[in-house]
Order: structure tokens, then sequence, then C-alpha cells
């Protein structure tokens, strides 16, 4: 069992936990993600971590209640325990493999989309504590709904705060701040950026035409999180990938988008399922034994 030990609202809609959870604290890297289950009879749920103290023995996670489970996971309160709280999974980010002394000569933008700014924090923090600033786009629809402010503030180079209304900081989606700042002069080497499909998918036309490499975290697709369910399968350049196994952070400018969230709406219903099924077979991406995905 694993003991919540806070639990913080951030905005209106979005809920921050700390959880003990020392196993997973000790080893667990910035781009990793964890699955909660609340109890037997609970789904599982894939979440991005968004900050993790390895002597404390904790790790935050923070989401949006959305599903029948992360409604359950609401009602929560400091005292109460997950079930099942596993993890690290997922491959890290490719920034804690790179040298220090590489990433040091790298000029790095991070663009953060709503709720998307949670699994950016563990990865600004990192290359800041490592010696590395890079700067940082949060965008959110109104003043209301930018998250983890402060927190960013303390580890970003430069943070550029905006607001679709212009209700706080600049005013316009994530990608017009991208383009204002290439037209004052910034140069990045590399960008990644986290946060709802479409915006991912605008960012990268927006850095393509800049000629910034830009990482992506496709964890929006993801649903049972363990390479069983096919719900996650993408097709990055000529390749089938799988967020949860292979990724989940794919070179966003190889990332077929429009695939990407056609697919994850079909999803959602047992006859687009079968409509997928009929087109490419069990698509998961093998482990089970007895469907046929592994060959
Ligand atoms: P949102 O819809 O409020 O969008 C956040 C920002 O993204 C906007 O303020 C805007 O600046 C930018 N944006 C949105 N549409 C855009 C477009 N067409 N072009 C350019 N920029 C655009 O975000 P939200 O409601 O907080 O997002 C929730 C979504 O984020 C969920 O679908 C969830 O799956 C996803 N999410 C993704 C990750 C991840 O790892 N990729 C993590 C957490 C949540
Ligand atoms: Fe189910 Fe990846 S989330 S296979």
């Amino acid at each position: 069992m694993y003991k919540i030990l806070k639990v913080e609202q951030l905005n209106p809609v979005v809920l921050l936990m700390v959880v003990e959870a020392k196993r997973v604290a000790k080893s667990c890297l910035p781009g990793q993600f964890i699955i909660v289950k609340l109890d037997e009879k609970g789904e599982r749920v894939p979440l991005t971590i968004c900050d993790y103290d390895r002597e404390a023995g904790t790790v935050t996670i923070v989401f949006q209640p959305v599903g029948a489970s992360t409604q359950k996971f609401a009602k929560l309160q400091a005292g109460d325990y997950f079930m099942d709280f596993v993890g690290p999974l997922g491959r890290p980010s490719d920034l804690c493999e790179e040298s220090i002394e590489e990433l040091k000569k790298k000029k790095i933008l991070f663009v953060a989309g709503g709720v998307g700014t949670a699994p950016v924090y563990p990865q600004v923090k990192w290359l800041h504590e490592h010696g590395v600033e890079a700067d940082v786009i949060v965008g959110a629809k109104t003043k209301d709904l930018v998250i983890l402010e402060k927190e960013m503030e303390a580890v970003a180079g430069n943070l550029y705060i905006t607001t679709d209304d212009g209700s706080y900081g600049r005013h316009g989606m994530v990608t017009k701040v991208i383009d204002d700042l290439v037209a004052e002069g910034k140069v990045y080497d590399h960008c990644v950026a986290i946060g709802p499909m479409i915006m991912m998918k605008f960012c990268c036309l927006t850095t393509k035409k800049h000629g910034i490499p830009t990482i992506v975290s496709m964890n929006p697709v993801m649903v049972d999180g363990t390479g069983m369910c096919g719900a996650c399968r993408l097709t990055v350049g000529n390749e089938i990938k799988f967020a949860c196994v292979d990724g989940p952070e794919f070179d966003g400018h190889l990332v077929n988008f429009d695939e990407a969230m056609k697919r994850s709406q079909m999803y959602k219903t047992a006859e687009g399922r079968a409509v997928l099924k009929q087109k490419e077979g069990d698509t998961h991406h093998g482990g089970c034994g007895n469907c046929g995905g592994d060959e």
C-alpha cells in the first residue's frame, strides 16, 4: 500500500498528490511514468512523474480528473492509500543520458501546455540541478489554469507564461511565443514540447519551420501503460512504435499526430476498437503470449 502524504488543488481542475513510494523514488528519472491502481477492482492508470524526493522516498503526481478512475482518485485525502503504485516505467528523457558538458553548450527550449507542465517540470529541474539553464514556455487557456509557476520559475533560465485569452503573461498560444522568441533573436538547438496532442502537433510544425529538433511526450494515447492493450500504437517515421514501452518520448518531427489523434478517438469506443482490430490485427506490443501480437 502506498500512502498519500499530501493533496493539493493546483487549479480548479488539476490535483497534485505526494505519495510515499520509496522504491520508485529511488530510481525514477524525468520523463518516466508510473501506473496507479486504487484498489483490487481499480483500473490501471498511467501518470507521468512530476517530481520525486529520493531522501524522503516520495513521488509527486499531477492529474486532471477526467475518467471514472481519476475521479475516484480526486476523492482521496492525505492519509489514504493507493493499492498499487508501479514504476518507474518508460524510458527516461534522452537529456538525462547526454553528457552534462554537451548539454551546457546547448540552448534548450521547453514548451509546456496546460497539465503538460507537470511532466516538463522534473526535466527542467534536473537540468538546473546539473548546471544547465533552459528556457521554458508555459501555456494555459486562462490565468486560473496556469500551474506550477513558482516551482518552474525557481528552475528555469527564462520563464515565459502565455494565456490563450491574454488574462496573464503573454497573449496567445505557445506556438506564437516560439515564433516571437525566434523573431526576438533567440536561437535554440533543442526543444521539448509536452501537452495536449494538438499542441504538440502545432509546436512541431512551428519548430520544423525554425529548424529546431523537437521531442514530444506521447503519454496522452496511453491506456494500460504495459504494452498489452495496443492503444498507444503510433507511426514514427516509417516505424510502428508503442508509447508506453518505446517512449513515451519521440522525435516530434517524425510522429504522425493526425493518425495518433484519430486512433486515440477510435480506441475510446468498443466499435472503434473492433474497427482497429480488423484493420491492424491484434495490435498490442506483445507479451500476453496468446494473441499472435508477438509474431
Ligand atoms: P489546453 O487545452 O488548455 O492547452 C494548453 C496550451 O496548449 C494552450 O494554452 C495553448 O497554448 C496550447 N495549445 C492548445 N491547442 C493548440 C494549438 N492548436 N496550437 C498551438 N498551441 C495549442 O491543455 P489542457 O486542457 O491542460 O490539456 C489537457 C491534455 O494534456 C490532455 O489531453 C492530456 O492528455 C494532455 N497531457 C499530456 C501530457 C503529455 O505527457 N504529453 C501530460 C499531461 C497531460
Ligand atoms: Fe497499452 Fe501502450 S498503453 S500498449
